[in-house]
């Protein structure tokens, strides 16, 4: 990959390149738990913790090497996790409703990146279509401190708990 230029999108170029040094996973919990951006919690639940838009993320670690938990947080809509894609719903009297489907019948229960469960009754769906951009912002790390990502990386990996599902 050459240098990006300013004619390509932001998306294809992202890459950061880290220090090949080991993060502290109690640090990352802590910024996966903070109330401050990158505000991970809103959207993923970790084990027994109610479930959010995003996957659960209890047995991550044992998925995804760092490599691959890296470029999950640079470029989230490259490939989007099984059933997280986001639905753009046009309702009948709630107006546009977007989020992940939670759950489709007795009515539909639609969670947003807010943390908010939207039910939406099915006999109000105008039009349903599926979004190709992920729910998770492309530009949610860039703040992080190459520490802070690493630590972040640590705790990710450090989450090898049974399945969710
Ligand atoms: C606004 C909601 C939102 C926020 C904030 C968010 N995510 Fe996500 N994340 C999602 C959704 C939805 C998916 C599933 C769709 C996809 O694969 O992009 C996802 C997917 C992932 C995946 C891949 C999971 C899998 O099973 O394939 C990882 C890893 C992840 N997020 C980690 C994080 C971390 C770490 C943070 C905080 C830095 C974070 N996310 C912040 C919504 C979010």
């Amino acid at each position: 990959m050459g240098c990006s230029s300013p004619e390509e999108p932001a998306i294809a170029g992202r890459t950061r390149t880290l220090p090949d040094t080991q993060g502290n996973a109690t640090a990352g919990r802590e910024i996966f738990f903070r109330k401050a951006s990158p505000k991970c919690f809103i959207c993923h639940a970790i084990g027994a913790d109610k479930e959010k838009a995003g996957p659960n993320l209890q047995d991550v670690g044992t998925r995804y090497d760092r490599g691959e938990l890296l470029d999950a947080l640079l470029h989230p809509s490259r490939q989007i996790a099984d059933g997280f894609s986001v639905q753009i719903i046009e309702t009948q009297s709630q107006g546009l409703v977007v989020g992940v489907v939670a759950r489709e019948t007795p009515s539909l229960l639609i969670r947003n990146e807010l943390g908010d469960e939207i039910a939406v009754s099915l006999d109000q769906v105008l039009s349903r279509r599926t979004s190709e951009r992920s729910m998770m912002p492309d530009d949610l790390i860039d703040s992080l401190s190459d520490q802070d990502l690493l630590d972040l990386l640590a705790f990710l990996e450090s989450l090898a708990g049974e399945p969710a599902r």
